[in-house]
């Protein structure tokens, strides 16, 4: 029951269900329990502390005892390897356990991001012992930062159901959970699976169109890449959504969901060179943006780059695959002082992974910085006149960009 486990609990229990989390960090558990958890993301501890059907507890046996439906969400990082988009280790443990245990009667939910073929090739063999047991795939499209608000109000629930009573009981529970109508989409475990991927990989590739059209119009005389792009949206086929120029995508899910949809696709034999453009587009685009703004200040030393997390303005401390680093980056690389500028545990969070590379400033709060700059890239320093801001404009920064898990 980890950040978004936890908001489906809470989500669950407002709309009326008993609900039993579990988890493995006992001191995690006892601060659900005792409601003392704190947490970034909006709603959570006010929820936390309103609920009273809510329960956690390390213990298995406990779980299969007290439900019908188990739903799990343990995390899959990007696994090594070619085929690993996602590594299942830890699901695959978690359904073993259930297997192991002979669990019986039970609708059993994957909500994890697998890639396509898992429940049909691996989770239905690791429950192979388990009577009158359903798997079913029933993953969420929200947003780090606004998970609360979007399980509450989905544009589109997807079923991917293990039998049509798991189905049913699925979608009875997302309706009792939503607080507006969504368009409910039921199919097979299979479809779903590649529905997940599908949905995102189609922003991406919206993202890095919307983005060389807009180096188009940078380059060429007299053209204006905003108003290009609001034509452009303005068509009812495209819409405007993610059409704003700026950052490409990243992120925890953007990026690797669109990885996957492409070993999924030469898995099955299919040539995934639209998720390869859309992927190389978002590299190339971070070059494009580190070249412009030493272009644009040839003499410039210094650049602070500041908001860094993988999405403007981020409630929650999360930098993987940001864009605006991967610009950060470049620009060290290519010999310029580089300051990163964030809240404490950005900043935290930037200098464990890339360390001397930039320097630093904490953002206190109220708006005053600190030098915290204990690692020196070495360049030359500048004096604070001579720094040139990225600042997340419209025009730098596609607010739409990695927003959608
Ligand atoms: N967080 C999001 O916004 C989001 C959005 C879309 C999809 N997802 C997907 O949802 C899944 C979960 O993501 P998350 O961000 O909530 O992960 P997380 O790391 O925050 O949570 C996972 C939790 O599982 C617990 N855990 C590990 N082993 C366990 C076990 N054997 N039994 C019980 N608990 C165990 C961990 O202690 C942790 O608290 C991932 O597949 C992710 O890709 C997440």
């Amino acid at each position: 029951m980890g950040r978004l486990g936890l908001c489906t609990a809470l989500c669950l229990e407002e709309a009326g269900f008993e609900v039993l989390g579990s988890d493995v960090i006992e001191s995690y558990v006892e601060s659900i329990n005792k409601r003392t958890l704190r947490s970034g993301e909006p709603r959570v501890e006010e929820m936390l502390q309103a609920s009273k059907n809510l329960r956690c507890t390390t213990g298995m046996d406990e779980i299969i005892r007290f439900s019908d439906v188990i739903m799990i969400l343990v995390a899959t990082p990007t696994g090594t390897g070619a085929d690993q988009a996602y590594d299942c280790g830890v699901l695959s443990r978690v359904l073993s356990d259930l297997n192991h245990r002979r669990i019986k009667d039970k609708h059993v939910v994957i909500c994890c991001t697998v890639m396509p073929t898992y429940i049909d090739k691996v989770a239905r063999h690791l429950l192979r012992d388990c009577e009158r047991t359903t798997i079913s795939y029933n993953p969420e499209f929200i947003a780090q930062g606004d998970v609360i608000r979007g399980l509450q109000n989905p544009d589109m629930v997807l079923i991917g159901e293990g039998s049509k009573e798991a189905g049913d009981v699925l979608e009875a529970i997302h309706h009792a959970m939503a607080k507006n109508k969504p368009v409910v989409c039921r199919m097979s475990p299979a479809s779903a699976e590649i529905t997940k991927l599908a949905i995102n990989c189609f922003i991406t590739t919206k993202i890095s169109y919307c983005n060389m059209i807009s180096n188009i119009a940078d380059n060429t005389p007299h053209a204006d890449k905003f108003a290009i792009l609001k034509a452009v949206g303005s068509d009812s086929r495209i819409g405007s959504k993610c059409l704003l120029p700026g950052f490409g995508f990243g992120g925890p899910c953007f990026p690797r969901d669109n990885r996957a949809l492409g070993t999924h696709a030469r898995n099955v034999g299919v040539d995934p060179c639209v998720s390869d453009a859309t992927d190389k587009f978002n590299h190339l685009h971070a070059d494009y943006i580190a070249e412009r703004m030493i272009k644009n200040a040839p003499h410039q030393e210094s650049f602070v780059i500041d908001d860094v997390a993988y999405k403007p303005r981020c409630p929650v401390d999360i930098i993987e695959e940001s864009h605006k680093l991967e610009v950060a980056k470049r620009l060290a690389r290519k010999g310029k002082r580089v300051v990163i500028k964030d809240r404490p545990a950005i900043v935290e969070l930037v200098r464990r992974t890339y360390g001397s590379m930039f320097e630093y400033e904490v953002e206190l709060p109220g708006g005053g910085a600190d030098e915290a700059n204990g690692e020196s890239n070495g360049a030359t320093t500048s004096s604070a006149k001579k720094k040139a801001r990225l600042e997340p404009t419209s025009d730098m920064g596609n607010p739409m960009s990695s927003y959608i898990r």
